[in-house]
């Protein structure tokens, strides 16, 4: 791995960064899943719905509102254990997601404990679904931080949505970006500057890009929802719970003393 630029990095577009996260996260999968699969509910039977490293859940802050009977899209389900637990709460969810391998866990998964949730591999820039098709729209660090176009997602989620429509999503929450990835202390000191746009981008050694995150900051990301016409009802910014010490990558007892990790972004669409 290099993170060598072999071209301007501004020209790391929708396509290159989908083509590269596909590829990154169909040969990650079963590593991602080794390391985190049990917290995320990958082989709970029902599933269940993490919303961040922080280990929040659904069942707990409710930011869906009511969800018996309700259809919901999961943008960047990966092995879906957020829809197969909202499935098992009496919605009618589908997952969405770009890489067949994240989505290969969800159906094995599906298999030993019967439940059954309809998944669609598909980029979250075009969404394969009709105007208005959804009550509900989710999506826990699935599709938004790796998308060179976010606004357009924005804008695809909330033309599938009804109006009245909530769309909940969680993402490393913008003021990471300053900082390296890393859990300890090196990880509390600014490297990066918060307003730098330019991609994060890994290169192989023939300069193919193999795995892409675009940063926006706060602001950015309210623009970005009110430009699709959605109505923004708040940014949840999850504390570090009392003595739970489990590390996830840049996510520490340490760094979250200090600064959130984690930004939930909820918004409704305008009845
Ligand atoms: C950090 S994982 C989160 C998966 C799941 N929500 C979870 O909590 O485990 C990010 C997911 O986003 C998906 N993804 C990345 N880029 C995408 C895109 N352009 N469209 C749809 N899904 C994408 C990846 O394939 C991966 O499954």
């Amino acid at each position: 791995m290099s993170t060598r630029p072999p071209q301007n990095l501004g020209d790391v577009d929708s396509v290159i960064s989908e083509r590269a996260n596909r590829h990154w996260w169909d040969l990650d999968a079963d590593a991602y899943h080794r390391s985190h699969g049990e917290f995320l509910g990958e082989a709970t039977a029902g599933g269940d719905f993490v919303w961040c490293p922080e280990g929040l859940r659904e069942a707990d802050v409710g930011l869906l509102g009511d969800i018996v009977g309700r259809t919901i899209l999961e943008v960047g389900c990966g092995s879906a254990p957020c829809s197969r637990w909202l499935a098992a709460q009496g919605a009618h969810p589908v997952g969405l997601d770009i890489s067949r391998e994240m989505l290969a866990h969800g159906i094995s998964a599906m298999v030993a404990d019967a439940s059954r949730v309809p998944l669609i591999q598909a980029g979250a820039e075009h969404l394969p679904f009709a105007d208005e098709s959804f009550d509900l729209a989710c999506s826990a660090f699935g599709a938004v931080p790796f998308v060179a176009d976010s606004e357009r997602v924005m804008s695809e989620v909330a033309r599938v949505l009804k109006p009245g429509g909530r769309w909940v999503f969680a993402v490393n929450h913008p003021m990471r970006w300053m900082f390296p990835d890393d859990p300890g202390p090196a990880g509390l000191t600014v490297s990066i500057p918060y307003f730098s746009r330019t991609p994060y981008v890994e290169f192989d050694e023939d300069g193919v890009a193999t795995y892409v995150e675009h940063h926006r900051t706060i602001g950015d990301r309210v623009r970005e929802i009110r430009s699709a016409g959605l109505i923004l009802d708040d940014i949840v910014e999850p504390e570090w719970p009392d003595g739970f010490e489990r590390e996830w990558g840049q996510w520490s007892p340490l760094r979250g003393s200090y600064f959130p990790g984690t930004a939930i972004f909820c918004s409704t669409k305008p009845g």
